[in-house]
């Protein structure tokens, strides 16, 4: 009897968590990447590259991913971020083989407002944000774009912003040939409580951070998670802003909510509970 009760609790307790994240998204998933209309292709051109989509045509463009947007006024110039301690020089064509072609050129094509020419953005977000953001809805989506024309108070970016295991800010995690396993028992009761979304870059056999580490350019608003996903959480539909790869909703009206949180310390392991002995997990 005692048993029974314990598990009608359980459930019942497991219905309320499911029901205060799931969700399901009632706008194209695409969201503002839809390009005022333009749709796919103004990434992917079916044919003839950056010429395809009506752009100047441009040395290799579509050869990587159909690209259709003309990164050329990109390559090899150099971007610093974190105050100057990262340096990335970006690739010098769309096929050199690294991380930063499909993970960094692609996003700047756009969203860089100093050396590439803004396409179709109006430099505006997209989604409605909570009334806790300073600037409601004028936050800028062209990055540079602040006068100086740097990158430099921009979170550590490219070929040497390197994820790293251990030491005294990482998770007890093991990488191989650039590929980290969450498997220490820190950062498995991390997995269990939300998840390792992010998708590094590899390069010289090490984790590196690049744009689409964070985010994933064709979901907006929506992770899904699958049995197979690398998280503990229901499988299901969760909210997110801004295309990013896990839960993230500063919207949710738990205040105690830490999801948002929870996004940072996927690779921020000292910044984590689970590495300051707090049994705290993910709150929605
Ligand atoms: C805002 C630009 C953008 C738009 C719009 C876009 N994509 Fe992509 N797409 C990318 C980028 C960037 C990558 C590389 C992602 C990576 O390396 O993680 C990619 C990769 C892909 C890939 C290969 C890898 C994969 O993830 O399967 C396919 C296929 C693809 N996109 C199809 C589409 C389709 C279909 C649409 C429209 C529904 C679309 N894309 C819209 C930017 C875009
Ligand atoms: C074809 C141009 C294009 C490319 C390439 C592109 N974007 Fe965008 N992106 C847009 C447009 C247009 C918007 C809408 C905002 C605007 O107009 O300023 C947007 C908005 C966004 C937003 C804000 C969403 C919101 O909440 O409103 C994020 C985040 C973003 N893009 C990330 C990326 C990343 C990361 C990449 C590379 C994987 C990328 N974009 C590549 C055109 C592009
Ligand atoms: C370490 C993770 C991370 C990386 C790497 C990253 N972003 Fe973001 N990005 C975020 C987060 C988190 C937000 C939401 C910030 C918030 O809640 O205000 C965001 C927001 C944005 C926005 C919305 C406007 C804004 O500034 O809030 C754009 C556009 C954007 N990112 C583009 C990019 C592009 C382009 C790159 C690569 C040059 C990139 N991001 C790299 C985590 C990242
Ligand atoms: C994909 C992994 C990853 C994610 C996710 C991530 N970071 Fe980082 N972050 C790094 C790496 C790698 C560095 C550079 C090495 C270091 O300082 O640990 C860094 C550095 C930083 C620094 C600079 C530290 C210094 O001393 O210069 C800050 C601040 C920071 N991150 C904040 C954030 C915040 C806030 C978020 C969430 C919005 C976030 N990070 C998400 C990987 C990540």
């Amino acid at each position: 009897m005692r048993r029974i009760f314990l598990v009608v609790l359980v459930l019942l307790a497991f219905a309320g968590f499911a029901m205060a994240q799931l969700t399901q998204p009632t706008t194209d998933v695409l969201g503002a990447h839809l390009n005022y209309g333009r749709g796919c292709t103004a990434c992917h051109s079916p044919h003839s590259g950056t010429a395809g989509n009506g752009q100047r045509s441009s040395a290799g463009s579509g050869s990587t991913m159909l690209w259709g947007e003309d990164v050329s006024s990109l390559y090899g110039k150099t971007i610093t971020t974190d105050g100057g301690k990262y340096v990335e020089v970006l690739p010098t064509s769309m096929s050199a083989d690294t991380p930063d072609v499909s993970g960094m050129l692609t996003c700047l094509g756009c969203h860089d407002g100093n050396m590439a020419p803004a396409a179709m953005m109006k430099n505006k977000v997209y989604e409605n944000l909570p009334s806790t953001y300073g600037n409601r809805n004028s936050i800028p989506t062209l990055m540079a774009s602040n006068g100086a024309g740097s990158y430099m108070s921009d979170h550590p970016m490219g070929l040497n912003a390197t994820v790293d295991c251990g030491g005294t800010s990482g998770w007890d995690c093991t990488e191989a040939n650039g590929i980290i396993s969450m498997r220490g028992s820190a950062s498995s009761r991390f997995i269990t409580s939300y998840g390792f979304f992010v998708k590094p870059g590899v390069y010289n056999n090490k984790a590196v951070v690049v744009c689409t580490t964070c985010h994933e350019p064709h979901s907006m608003n929506v992770v899904t998670i699958g049995h197979s996903s690398n998280s503990g959480l229901p499988p299901g539909t969760y909210t997110t802003m801004f295309f990013l790869r896990a839960p993230y909703n500063p919207n949710d009206t738990n205040p105690m909510s830490n999801q948002t949180a929870q996004f940072c310390r996927q690779c921020h392991a000292d910044k984590s509970n689970e590495m300051n002995g707090s049994t705290a997990g993910t709150v929605f």
